[in-house]
């Protein structure tokens, strides 16, 4: 049994999980990786396909906008379907997903390729063509990673909008991108009920009008309106000659793309209330991406690996489709809640389908403890070999339960802390690193991470500050879609020369990283990143409504909870039902997760003389806290 004390202390792992693991020694390869950087990147794009090699590993000419395998020309698709379709990995599977409703539908390499190369084929018979971004809009079903492969494939850049997203948030990430594409589904199960995508992909593009077509996959079969001419059914298209070649083949040319065209762009939130998109490229994120995923979480040819994130996150671009299929795994896919129909589903499934590898959020974890341990206790998980966990801090109740309950004692935990930036895990342990819970352990090989003061010094062992990492890595982000100045002065200005994550942390005598937070205006609610700008707009944006502050206060499932004051505009009364008014306010322009908690009606908010709301001062009023320096207060 773990202790108090014990949880305080260190979990070595077993020899047999050092004995087996892919690595373990870890510190060679970062003492190899200290001494030259750019050789061990490289010793790692060795293990893909290239069309042409690289001239040169990293190019460090122009910082912050760094390059990676400069001259190097491949196509991560190809590196993920073709090379395997063209090995014994043809017949294996890669992809076996279950709906909420108990349905099964699986995919062989080659299964999946071909679905791939026939709507890559669809969606060039309609003019997408390289470099032209398409926005993809979906439930958890197989055709949103196809959707993703197929744009890849072609050398479109895929803008994934995380289907809880809705109207607003939709819209300003389509037009924002500039797509003339969108793929979307009629609907999406969740929790037994219908989400209607398509309804709102109407009517965001009332708002917006860059968008030529839209392609809609069956998944729900409620009525949608169709426009005629724009919108057209993926099974439709999918059986019309444009998806083969002329000969009639299921089959498609793969692009060939430089290592530094852009592969995907991901929003996500920031400072302001325009959220930005985080550019992703094929060579560098391809190499990243399978390299942490291998080794992290060990991945061998027979296992069954499930990550339980959604592919409208970079957790999902990065370890649901490229880096399992980029190491030829067999991945399982879920579509639905966790506790759908019962707590136990997730346990049933870890059951039924022998998963090895699972990799989910300690929001998750927190959720379904408390239904207690005879859910979990129902299923033989004794398949399970390696945990994960990802998204914010693991607490050390959540850990335990994580580690005794789901592991049985035996499976280490793998607390893998990076971000949509990074594209790959970046402060992580490894199944042979002895686990502190709640830390992240070390920093991967060749990632330099630190801890420092508001002048970028590093701090004392022990002491909390910002953490920057120092050097660049193959999978990071390249800049801003549209918007290099703000990449610049978001990530590279506070601390010059070093890559400033937004998060607090320390770092113990041992070097293990504690991740402690966020220092910006992010709220992660449920392990999702929401702008507190975001919310603010989408409040501003209803007609009663002058000024708001939304702030994060801790809760025990979600980790942080909205709360959001409001002040109205001058004239409206405040009338019974306002706040809930606002609260589905906020939900239909934004999204479910983003709507707050508790909506406050307020005279004044305290602001700074610059006119700046403090929300650290609103977090401390709302917990009883100390308010700390007020010298700036102006209220
Ligand atoms: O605050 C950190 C937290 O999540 C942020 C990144 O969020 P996002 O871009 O949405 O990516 C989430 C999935 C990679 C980080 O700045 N975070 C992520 N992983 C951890 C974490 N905090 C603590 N421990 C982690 N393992």
């Amino acid at each position: 049994m773990v202790t108090d004390q014990g949880l305080r202390g260190i979990f070595p792992p077993s020899p047999e999980t050092v004995e087996s693991a892919i690595v373990n020694n870890r510190d060679v390869l970062a003492r190899m990786a200290d001494q030259d950087l750019q050789r061990f990147w490289e010793d790692q794009a060795k293990e893909f396909v290239w069309f042409e090699p690289w001239t040169k590993v990293l190019d460090e000419s122009n910082p912050p906008f760094y390059k990676w395998f400069v001259g190097g020309v491949t196509n991560i698709v190809y590196n993920c379907l073709d090379r395997h379709v063209q090995s014994w990995r043809r017949n294996k599977l890669a992809l076996i997903w279950e709906s909420e409703s108990g349905e099964q539908r699986t995919f062989s390499y080659h299964a999946l390729s071909r679905e791939v190369c026939m709507f890559a084929n669809v969606l060039r018979s309609m003019g997408v063509r390289k470099g032209d971004r398409v926005t993809i809009y979906m439930g958890r079903i197989p055709e949103l990673p196809i959707a993703m492969l197929a744009c890849a494939k072609i050398g479109a850049v895929h803008s994934v909008v995380y289907g809880g997203f809705s109207v607003e948030a939709l819209h300003g990430r389509i037009e924002d991108s500039r797509s003339n594409v969108v793929i979307t589904c009629d609907g999406s199960f969740m929790n037994g009920k219908i989400v209607e995508l398509k309804a709102i992909v109407d009517e965001a593009l009332k708002r917006c009008a860059t968008v030529e077509h839209v392609i809609v996959v069956k998944r729900t079969g409620q009525p949608v309106v169709m426009e005629n001419g724009r919108d057209y059914w993926y099974t439709e298209l999918m059986n019309l000659p444009i998806a083969r070649t002329a000969s009639g083949a299921s089959r498609c040319e793969t692009e060939e793309m430089d290592a530094e065209d852009p592969l995907f762009m991901l929003y996500t939130s920031g400072t302001t209330g325009k959220p930005k998109a985080i550019l992703h490229t094929h060579g560098g994120y391809m190499v990243g991406v399978a390299t942490t995923l291998k080794w992290v979480f060990d991945i061998k040819e027979e296992d069954r690996y499930w990550c339980t994130a959604d592919p409208g996150w970079i957790t999902g671009h990065s370890y649901i489709v490229y880096g399992p299929l980029l190491l030829g795994t067999t991945s399982f896919m879920y579509e639905g809640a966790p506790t759908y129909p019962y707590p136990n589903r997730w346990w049933s499934l870890i059951e039924k389908y022998g998963i090895n590898i699972f990799y989910t959020a300690p929001t998750a974890i927190r959720g379904l403890m408390r239904f207690g341990e005879a859910w979990p206790n129902r299923h033989d998980l004794s398949s399970l070999r390696l945990l994960g966990s990802v998204g914010e801090p693991i607490n050390p109740e959540a850990w335990r339960w994580y580690y005794e309950v789901i592991g049985k004692s035996r499976c280490p935990i793998m607390d893998t802390w990076w971000q949509t930036e990074t594209g790959m895990f970046m402060i992580t342990p490894m199944p042979e690193t002895p686990l502190k819970p709640g830390s992240a352990s070390k920093p991967f090989p060749g990632i330099e991470a630190q801890v420092v003061d508001e002048n970028g010094k590093a701090v004392a062992a022990g002491e909390e500050g910002y953490l920057v990492l120092k050097r660049p890595w193959p999978a990071m982000l390249r800049t801003i879609y549209n918007d290099p100045d703000r990449y610049v002065n978001q990530y590279w200005a506070r601390f010059p020369g070093m890559y400033f994550t937004g998060d607090s942390a320390r770092r113990d005598e041992d070097g293990y990283f504690w991740i402690i937070g966020r220092v910006d205006d992010v709220i992660k609610v449920s392990g999702y990143r929401l702008g507190t700008a975001e919310i603010e707009s989408a409040l501003v944006s209803h007609p009663t409504v002058a000024e708001a502050a939304a702030i994060g206060l801790p809760h025990d499932i979600k980790g942080n909870a909205i709360y959001a004051y409001v002040i109205l505009r001058s004239g409206v009364e405040p009338y019974e039902g306002l706040p809930d008014e606002l609260r589905a306010h906020v939900g239909h322009e934004m999204g479910p997760i983003a709507r707050p908690e508790k909506i406050t009606i307020v005279n004044q908010l305290p602001k700074t003389r610059s006119g700046k709301i403090m929300r650290r001062v609103l977090k401390a009023r709302a917990q009883d806290l100390p308010e700390g320096d007020l010298t700036t207060l102006e209220e």
